[in-house]
């Protein structure tokens, strides 16, 4: 078991007021597009998370001159972007699936890239095949070796008709952050359309791309022959908003999360109040939302992730914690990744009851069905935890076992936490903020 521990002493309702910054899922691919411009970019609220720190370091050895202003601001001057050496770079192998997103960039302003082998949360296999397909569309030549791939563009890059297979976001923003500098026009057609894609659009368009997004997950981007710096503040992170709502809910507390913006959670916010929690949306310019138990019984749902603008995949952990109290059988499909709920066995382990599924219990039948994934749960509730000692598993199945500590009743110990800090800015500061009883240990 890993040695950075967390000792969490459950039963407190969280009550208190905690701020979110940018959403990581942005903010990383915002901090990639910055190499592409001629000029300096300014990128406002950055958490500082691990994977903020490694995307800046890989920025770092591409020669891009990263500085950090007031309060979260990052600044990027890419006046002297230049080739990395393949052991530097290697020493950020296996830390975050990003580095796939320097391939166009990179091509563009160096002629070559070198990526090295991905990391990220083991949540299913995770292939990139789709990235490599539209890079080769564009006329990126790719070689795979043991350490990374190697890719060269002998003719350039040149705008392309691509129709995903599925509408990945990694693979979205590849093709937005290769397009906007091809020649000629893109038209990506099954493309993501996630609120984090958006914003990155924002990004690209404050540069000098034109980018359109259509009706039926259509993108156009007309290529452009250079781009400038963009100054943003990024869509706050709807991911860590529904964690900690969840963790309010679970623990009948009140939570206040200021910059926590509704129109990116329509759909969170129609399932939390379905489950029968409460919450109020402040509008007011600094404001957020305010997240709450109000007593009385939780109820089950049936739901299926999905990709935009369905239930997120990353909302999907948080919420189960808070199903285990709900009276009755809770349904949820997990349609995005196939070994997504892998971390309900030490919710088991606590004391919930939770049956894995190879079939698609959902109204929607998914690429997984059939093909021996346990990618549906049903949770019957309530159920009482208690504390257990856990391995943190990945990012956000271990935060939810974070929530499931803090609602249990007794000790629990928790092993890996630093894995947290990948994606949660602060989280310990916050849990202290919000009366949580934990200490290391
Ligand atoms: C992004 O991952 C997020 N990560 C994930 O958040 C998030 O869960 C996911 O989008 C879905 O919203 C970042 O933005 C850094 P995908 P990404 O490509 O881009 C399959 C978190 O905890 N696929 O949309 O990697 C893939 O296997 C993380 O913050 C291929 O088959 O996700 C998956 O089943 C976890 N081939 C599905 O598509 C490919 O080439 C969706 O993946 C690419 C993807």
């Amino acid at each position: 078991m890993s040695d950075d521990v967390l000792v969490v002493h459950g039963g407190v309702p969280l009550h208190g007021e905690i701020r979110v910054r940018g959403a990581k899922n942005l903010v990383s691919k915002a901090m990639v597009a910055a190499l592409l411009g001629e000029a300096e970019s300014r990128l406002y609220d950055v958490p500082a998370i691990r994977d903020v720190e490694v995307v800046r370091g890989l920025l770092e050895l591409h020669g891009v001159r990263v500085t950090e202003g007031e309060d979260g601001e990052l600044i990027f001057d890419p006046a002297n972007v230049e080739s990395a050496n393949v052991d530097e770079i290697n020493v950020h192998a296996g830390s975050s699936r990003i580095p796939i997103l320097f391939c166009g960039p990179l091509l563009h302003r160096l002629g070559h890239a070198f990526i090295p082998n991905l990391g990220g949360c083991r949540i299913g296999n995770r292939p990139i095949d789709f990235h490599l397909a539209a890079l080769r569309e564009f006329g990126a030549v790719v070689e795979k070796k043991p350490e990374g791939l190697y890719l060269t563009a002998p003719n350039g890059l040149h705008g392309t008709k691509f129709t995903l297979p599925y509408p990945s976001v990694g693979a979205t923003e590849q093709v937005l952050l290769t397009a906007v500098l091809a020649k000629g026009v893109t038209e990506l057609r099954n493309a993501a359309v996630e609120p984090e894609i958006i914003d990155l659009i924002c990004v690209l368009q404050k540069m000098g791309a034109v980018i359109s997004v259509h009706t039926d997950r259509v993108i156009r981007i007309v290529g452009v022959p250079r781009l400038s710096g963009y100054q943003h503040r990024p869509l706050p992170d709807r991911l860590e908003v529904a964690s900690w709502a969840c963790a309010a809910l679970a623990t009948h507390g009140d939570v206040y999360i200021r910059n926590a913006r509704q129109v990116d959670m329509m759909t969170f916010l129609n399932v939390f109040r379905t489950v029968g929690g409460a919450f109020e949306v402040d509008d007011s310019p600094e404001g957020g939302i305010r997240f709450w138990h109000p007593g009385g019984e939780l109820s089950a749902v049936a739901l299926e992730t999905d990709v935009h603008p369905g239930f997120m995949t990353d909302w999907q952990q948080p919420l189960v914690v808070a199903l285990t109290q709900a009276r009755g059988l809770s349904i949820i499909h997990e349609t995005v990744y196939e070994q997504r709920l892998g971390f309900t066995e030490a919710l088991v382990k606590m004391g919930a009851t939770i049956q894995l599924y190879r079939e698609c219990l959902g109204s929607t039948p998914c690429r997984f069905g059939q093909r021996n994934f346990l990618h549906s749960a049903v949770i019957s509730g309530p159920s009482k935890l208690h504390g257990a000692e856990l391995e943190i598993p990945d990012l956000r199945g271990g935060f939810s076992h974070i929530i499931a500590a803090l609602a249990a009743e007794g000790t629990s110990t928790l092993h890996g936490v630093d894995l947290i800090n990948r994606g949660y800015e602060d989280f310990e500061a916050k849990l202290q903020a919000l009366g949580a009883r934990f200490e290391r240990a």
